[in-house]
């Protein structure tokens, strides 16, 4: 290879690292801004009653052996689940959502906090018995390499467990109302935000990548959330 063409390609590979890296920070500090306050504002946009019934249905899973969370925000759900595994590593690319849940998580023994992106871990292939995501899937600009990423590092038989909220079938009052109090807490929601997922869609994304679903339901009353399990093939 000659100097020009390996400074060429060199070149190439800083700019696509740099790319990547400024993009990661972006998403950082995107979501880092609101990790104070978001448990309260999640609960006045969504409202009680559908985190009520996302927690109550996560609490009817039984032996999740070790799990591996990502995007777990402040922890809201992570409590539920660390009751049900032997031990959850919970991850999130904030290091301000991440202190948000150290403080809520403190008591539990059986939780990890780990800084990590979705899309590229560095855990090892078929390292853990239940991969878990809240309310991810939809904020993700690609959900395909995190459902690649998933099935690398779930053990053969692993679960796959996607709860995400959706305006799929809600009411247009409700939407429109749901709307307004999303403006209001974090203003325009990300431009390739999946806001309408239906349960068929998010069956389509996680089967495309050899993932076997073996349930898929809508959940909730006047706003709504998606709740999926699946089985590494
Ligand atoms: C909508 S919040 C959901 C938080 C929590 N799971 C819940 O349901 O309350 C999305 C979370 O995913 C995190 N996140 C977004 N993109 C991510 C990525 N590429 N890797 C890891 N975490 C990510 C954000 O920092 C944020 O905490």
């Amino acid at each position: 290879m000659s100097l020009e063409t390996s400074t060429n390609a060199e070149n190439a590979i800083r700019h696509f690292l740099i790319g990547n890296r400024t993009m990661l920070e972006h998403k950082e500090r995107y979501w880092s801004r609101f990790a104070r306050t978001y448990d309260e504002d999640q609960e006045y946009v969504v409202g009680r009653a559908i985190l009520k019934a996302i927690t109550k249905r996560l609490s009817e899973e039984r032996d999740l052996g070790d799990v591996i969370e990502f995007g777990c925000g402040t922890g809201y759900f992570t409590k539920e689940i660390a009751k049900k595994a032997r031990h959850v590593i919970a991850t999130d690319l904030s290091d301000e959502m991440l202190e948000m849940a150290r403080i809520q998580l403190e008591e539990f023994r059986n939780i990890t906090l780990q800084k990590a992106d979705c899309e590229d871990t560095s855990f090892p292939s078929g390292r853990f018995d239940t991969v878990f995501m809240a309310n991810l899937i939809h904020v993700l600009i690609n959900p395909t390499k995190t459902l690649q990423e998933s099935h690398q590092i779930l053990k053969n038989g692993g679960l796959l467990l996607i709860v995400d909220f959706t305006g799929y079938s809600m009411n247009w009052f409700e939407k429109i109302k749901l709307g307004i109090r999303y403006l209001r807490k974090w203003g325009l929601p990300l431009c390739y935000a999946r806001n309408n997922l239906s349960p068929d869609e998010l069956a389509c994304l996680v089967e495309n990548v050899d993932f076997k679903v073996e349930e898929v339901q809508i959940m909730g009353d006047k706003t709504k959330a998606l709740y999926l399990k699946g089985r590494k093939n």
